[in-house]
């Protein structure tokens, strides 16, 4: 911000104030009245009534009020920290300029200040971090050209590959909208209707649907981004993050013993690895595409379902990054952070992946709505270098971001008064050629069940055997028709697959256990009921 304040929620304008003593630590308003009368309101009396005049009181209580913004639609439990990037300078044994022009990464050794956010997807902002879920691995680089926001999950792939299935996805994972329950019945009936997820399903049910903590897991972009260099030549990248801790993920069993403790476990786990200086790393990877359709493999590089195979596309690590300082306060940074798949840096660009165009539009958007027009003035979310607007106005505008040589007057461009000006483009611009009919239309390519089933088979044992139990027990309070419906998409993937799901729901129909579903779904389902009474 203009104040000059670190990004965490301390400072503000008050670390200004004018003959403060920073030792004083008397309370009061935010008025800056010193409050003398914070255990007993104003009363007639010590036994009242109260009076309407009693300003610390309503200034207090209405705030309190409204401690609470509006929760993240998706992804809104979290834990934050900060910490940097250190870049190679290099993409594998090249020199990075070669492929883009980011200037993050082209020096050796360049650090470059970061703030990470993990989450879970489904529930709400307190629910526990042992629940099967993907986990949200996003990270803000505060680069010297402004931010860029990698906004990641765990797990590689993806549910769907268009954007327009999106709130329909999540209205399937989320509680039922009548009884406010997760019901695994509405989950197998949307997703056996949308055979793309079968690769994501597969990692999901199985222990890689449980990271052990956020320490232990990896990240990925998951959609195909590209990289753009200083001829304005461009490739296809996708991004990972592997992390020096190595991998832990967890079975039903051994998330439900951690749960009957301790439903604050990944937070908790981050929070005390920082403070015990037990700063946690990740490489930063990339694979890389040359830029167009590659007809000749099997699968569309901007589906966003499917895995670039490594043996074809490998790993090259660009850089690090250490998390090595916990928030001063949840609120101000956690919580208030907004990262977006828009958020690129020169030398960054996008694809035309359906996800991201449509992700894209969607963060920024909720963002406005959940924290207000002016989130990006708030410390956590501005960049750490000179901001100059046009934008003007809006609730909780905190300061006019226009440059100090800047004519106050003149917030329009262009201008000869004394306005700001253009940049200077910084190399040559990348722009590529498009034409076609506007359509409706699924890819070509859409190769649903062999990924899935290289996956089923990859899993070691103990993988496995989970994986078939927990969409069994998933799979027990659907209707009949969408269990077999799912066993014919699994045997799509491998015969081993759908056989070994159809045994164990063969074993366990009629008699439910009392054992919930591994979603934390009961075992009969209320959608379920309903749609037989409707016919
Ligand atoms: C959060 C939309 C797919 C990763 C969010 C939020 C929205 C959203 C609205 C809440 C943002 C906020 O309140 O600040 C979408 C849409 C998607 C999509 C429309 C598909 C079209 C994905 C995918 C990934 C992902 C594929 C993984 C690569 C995340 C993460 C967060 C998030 C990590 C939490 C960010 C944070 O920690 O604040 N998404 N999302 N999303 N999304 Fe997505």
């Amino acid at each position: 911000g203009t104040n000059g304040t670190a990004v965490t929620g301390a400072g503000g304008p008050g670390d200004s104030r004018m003959g403060g003593d920073e030792n004083d630590v008397t309370l009061t308003t935010r008025q800056g009245h010193p409050e003398s009368f914070n255990q007993n309101m104003r009363t007639v009396g010590n036994r009242g009534p109260a009076t309407l005049e009693n300003y610390h009181f309503l200034e207090k209580i209405t705030h309190f009020d409204r401690e609470r913004i509006p929760e993240r639609v998706v992804h809104a439990r979290g834990a934050g920290a900060h910490g940097y990037f250190e870049a190679y300078g290099k993409v594998g044994d090249e020199p990075i300029a070669k492929y883009t022009r980011a200037k993050l990464f082209q020096e050796k050794g360049k650090r470059t200040p970061v703030f990470v956010r993990f989450s879970t997807v489904t529930h709400g902002i307190s629910s526990p971090e042992t629940l099967r879920d993907p986990r949200g691995f996003a990270v803000k680089f505060y680069t010297e050209d402004g931010n860029w926001d990698l906004v990641g999950n765990n797990l590689k792939v993806f549910f769907i590959r268009d954007a327009i299935k999106f709130p329909d996805l999540i209205h399937a994972f989320k509680p039922d909208p009548v009884t406010n329950i997760q019901d695994t019945a509405r989950i197998f009936d949307f997703i056996s209707n949308t055979p793309e997820a079968m690769n994501m399903i597969t990692y999901l049910f199985s222990p890689w649907g449980i990271p052990a903590n956020y320490r232990q897991m990896q990240g990925s972009g998951v959609n195909t981004y590209k990289w753009v260099n200083a001829e304005g030549q461009a490739v296809l990248v996708k991004y990972h993050w592997e992390p020096k801790q190595g991998i832990k993920n967890l079975t039903q069993k051994e998330a439900e013993q951690i749960q009957a403790v301790n439903f604050n476990h990944a937070t908790q786990d981050l929070y005390e690895a920082i403070e015990r200086g037990d700063y946690p790393e990740w490489e930063l990877c990339v694979q890389i595409m040359s830029d167009g359709p590659h007809p000749e493999l099997d699968f569309d590089p901007l589906d966003d379902t499917k895995i670039w195979p490594v043996d074809q596309f490998p790993f090259l690590p660009v850089g690090k990054m250490v998390l090595n300082k916990n928030p001063e306060d949840y609120f101000a940074e956690v919580e208030q952070a907004a990262f977006g798949t828009g958020v690129l840096v020169d030398g960054l660009d996008f694809s035309d992946d359906k996800m991201l165009v449509g992700r894209t539009f969607s963060y920024s958007d909720t963002q406005r709505y959940r924290v207000g027009t002016n989130y990006l003035q708030l410390p956590i979310n501005a960049p750490k270098k000179r901001v100059a607007t046009n934008l003007r106005g809006g609730q909780m505008e905190y300061y006019v971001d226009r440059a100090p040589r800047q004519n106050p007057h003149v917030n329009y461009e262009p201008s000869s008064l004394g306005g700001l000006r253009e940049a200077p483009q910084s190399g040559k611009e990348y722009t590529p050629f498009v034409e076609g009919n506007l359509v409706h239309a699924s890819i070509d390519r859409t190769n649903d069940f062999k990924q899935a089933g290289e996956r089923y088979r990859m899993f070691e044992d103990w993988e496995r055997d989970d994986l078939i139990q927990n969409l069994v027990n998933g799979l027990r309070p659907c209707r009949k028709d969408i269990q077999e419906r799912m066993i014919e998409l699994f045997t799509k993937c491998d015969p081993d697959y759908g056989r070994r799901v159809a045994e164990g729901l063969r074993q366990q129909s009629g008699e439910g256990d009392g054992i919930g579903g591994p979603l934390g779904a009961s075992v009969s389902s209320e959608a379920v009921r309903k749609a037989e009474q409707l016919g």
